[in-house]
């Protein structure tokens, strides 16, 4: 078995396709091929020590879900199914997808959410990203001037990703024990 498993929630595939971005960096012993959160139990989820999750924000502020007007369950379901999942010993990096011209009030809002659900349940988070290089309002998902996670926005910053991607990973490498 792979020792990171990647998870992911997504509506119009954006978030899917950068759990495969971050996966094609690295081979099948490392990281697990990218698997979405609304086919994965807990079971799954509790096999890896390391994990990495990605989520858009959907609604007003809110993780994808039904919720959120999202056609499919998502994040917002999955969290139920894995609240008894004890996150004790895992290390979790969380990257959060959402436009900050449309949404400049509750930006990647979606971050914190999960961050809150791993906290609470003993898991150490790694990846705080500085807020540089956004333009926004107000974010949930900020503490201390920094995301609590990697903020990509692929709607009016898409050029950018590949670049932020790189940084986040080799600032999360010694957390995750990465080859990089
Ligand atoms: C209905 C709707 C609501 C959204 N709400 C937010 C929001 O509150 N905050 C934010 O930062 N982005 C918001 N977004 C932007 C999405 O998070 C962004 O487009 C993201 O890349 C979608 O990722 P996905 O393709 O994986 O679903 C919203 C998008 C839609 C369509």
């Amino acid at each position: 078995m792979a020792r990171i498993g990647i998870f992911f929630g997504s509506t119009t595939g954006k978030t899917r396709k950068v759990a495969k971005l971050i996966k094609k960096r690295f081979d099948d012993e490392t990281m697990a091929d990218p698997k979405n959160i609304n086919k994965t139990s807990a079971d799954e989820l509790a096999a890896y020590d390391f994990l990495i999750f990605g989520t858009p924000t959907m609604g007003e502020g809110q993780l994808p879900g039904l919720s959120a007007d999202c056609e499919e369950e998502s994040w917002e379901e999955a969290l139920l199914r894995l609240s008894d999942v004890d996150f004790n010993g895992k290390t979790v990096a969380i990257y959060g997808l959402g436009d900050q011209e449309t949404y400049p009030n509750e930006f990647v809002d979606g971050i914190m959410e999960l961050h809150d659900f791993v906290s609470e349940r003993g898991g150490t988070l790694v990846g705080a990203w500085p807020t540089d290089g956004y333009t926004f309002n107000t974010s949930q998902s900020v503490v201390d001037d920094q995301f609590v996670g990697l903020a990509l926005d692929l709607d009016t910053q898409s050029n950018l990703t590949d670049a932020r991607l790189d940084a986040w990973l080799k600032l999360i490498a010694p957390d995750f024990k990465l080859p990089l």
